[in-house]
């Protein structure tokens, strides 16, 4: 028999957990194979370069995870653990929300590529300074916490401090009605839409949700196996005439429309909240953007939320993902205590409670206007990209038509008749250059703007064009 060669030394390991290593996986891979009679003690500890005492050691923990056997008068003995057969691996037990969650994922053009302009990407260069000190000093003072009742364990619905700085910050610029026990932190949007469509929905049971939506909350709402209920939007967003008869709750995005950025109309607010009511709807307000507004009429911000008008059905969704970065996972949901007593009593058999020093961190950027200001300084920025991605679209693609966008991180953009979207994104894709598209909608772009400055998104821009319309021979 060939003793194999010690395994390349992992960070910190010990010589003899090297040997042990090494000598487990060669009775695993089959190079040492069951039955080999390993040589004495001695023998194996000069072949492997190390001494009499590790090799005894790791042999004394192999025969313990029983994959060596001494045996009287003949030595040391490989053992190979029975395993299955190789072959066609069975198919695995996928439960009914797995498939279904799998079925919902959308198709992307992976890859990567010169010029991406996919929504969805984070903006670096807006990172504020401030996050990532709180971030730190939180981090430095990780050992000493405790919440305000003296817990060091941290709470489902996430630190106190941060439900309170949260709600201020959300009255005073949202216009909301929250108290700091209406408020749950979340792993960003998504883990709130989870979190609320399990709680609420399942198999029989019907979800009205905009259409075209969030590909994120279809998925998450249609993974429950509830009806998904499609209800139109036009330039002013959903069409209140085409609600359903009956839901258990609405996803909407009232401030922004993704992915057409139109503003919902306070007449339309008012028969939304009129329709849910009768029917005990739960409405799902994502405010993705509120903080991402960049247009200057109405006081340069999103109207204040529906959740206001009405605190016992409206549930307020709103994330840290685009605002600070998607690294956080920071968001949040704000709605009725009856809602959040459900979800604190149910998150302990999911993820426990949200990353508290995340949540920290937010605390101190919210509590000391940080992140106000910061969001202010944003807005000129995404102002200024807005503008340069739309001059130069209007320059390179005079036929398409581009929905200024008032608040997000990208452009709608809607093709002539005559142009697919499948076909220009994928002419685009040859050229280097990603673009974004709607599930089901043919005659939809959609262009991230805000991660490049105008250089560049002219730059990229002027590369499309080229893809495009290459230029005659
Ligand atoms: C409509 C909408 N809601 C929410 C989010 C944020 O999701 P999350 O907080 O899970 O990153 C996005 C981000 O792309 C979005 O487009």
């Amino acid at each position: 028999m060939t003793v194999p060669d010690l395994l390349p030394a992992l960070p910190g390991e010990t010589v003899g957990a090297r040997v042990t290593r090494t000598l487990r996986d060669a009775v695993l891979r089959g190079t040492l194979p069951d039955g080999t009679r390993l040589p004495g003690h001695r023998a194996l500890a000069a072949q492997l370069g190390v001494s009499r005492n590790t090799v005894v050691d790791a042999l004394d923990t192999l025969t313990w995870e029983g994959f060596v056997q001494a045996a009287p008068r003949s030595g040391t003995r490989v053992v190979r653990p029975a395993r299955p057969q190789p072959g066609a691996a069975p198919p695995l037990p996928l439960s009914d929300w797995a498939r279904r969650a799998l079925a919902g994922q959308v198709q992307d053009v992976a890859g990567t590529y010169a010029v991406d302009f996919r929504p969805g990407q984070p903006v670096p260069d807006l990172y504020p300074a401030a996050w990532t000190q709180a971030l730190a000093r939180r981090a430095a003072a990780v050992h000493h916490w405790r919440d305000a009742a003296g817990d060091a364990l941290p709470d489902p619905l996430g630190p106190l401090e941060t439900r309170r700085a949260l709600a201020a910050y959300l009255n005073a610029e949202r216009g909301a009605q929250v108290t700091p026990d209406m408020v749950m932190l979340t792993g960003g949007t998504q883990g709130a839409l989870d979190a609320l469509a399990r709680a609420f929905l399942e198999p029989g049971r019907t979800a009205a949700i905009e259409t075209p939506t969030y590909a994120g909350a279809h998925a998450a709402l249609s993974a429950t196996g509830a009806t998904l209920h499609p209800v139109p939007v036009d330039d002013h967003g959903l069409i209140p005439a085409h609600l359903p008869a009956q839901a258990t709750l609405l996803y909407a995005t009232p401030a922004c429309q993704y992915p057409t950025t139109a503003t919902l109309p306070a007449a339309r607010r008012q028969a939304v909240l009129d329709w849910a009511a009768p029917r005990g709807t739960l409405i799902l307000e994502d405010d993705y953007a509120a903080d991402l507004v960049h247009g200057t009429g109405q006081g340069g911000r999103a109207p204040a939320v529906m959740q206001a008008l009405d605190p016992a059905r409206v549930i307020l969704l709103g994330s840290f993902s685009k605002s600070l970065a998607p690294v956080t996972r920071s968001g949040f949901l704000a709605g009725p205590p009856a809602v959040i007593q459900v979800l604190a009593g149910t998150r302990p058999l999911t993820d426990r409670a949200p990353g508290t020093l995340d949540a920290l961190a937010l605390a101190d950027l919210l509590g000391s206007g940080a992140y106000a200001r910061h969001v202010r300084r944003t807005r000129p920025v995404l102002a200024e990209r807005h503008e340069a991605a739309t001059h130069a679209l209007h320059a390179h693609f005079p036929d398409w038509q581009v929905t200024p966008a008032r608040a997000g991180l990208h452009l709608h953009v809607t093709l002539p008749p005559d142009q697919s979207a499948a076909d220009v994104i994928g002419r685009a894709a040859r050229g280097g250059v990603a673009l974004g598209g709607v599930d089901g909608q043919e005659d939809t772009l959609l262009l991230a703007f805000a991660h490049l400055p105008p250089p560049r998104l002219r730059q990229g821009l002027a590369r499309l064009a080229r893809a495009l319309h290459p230029p005659h021979p």
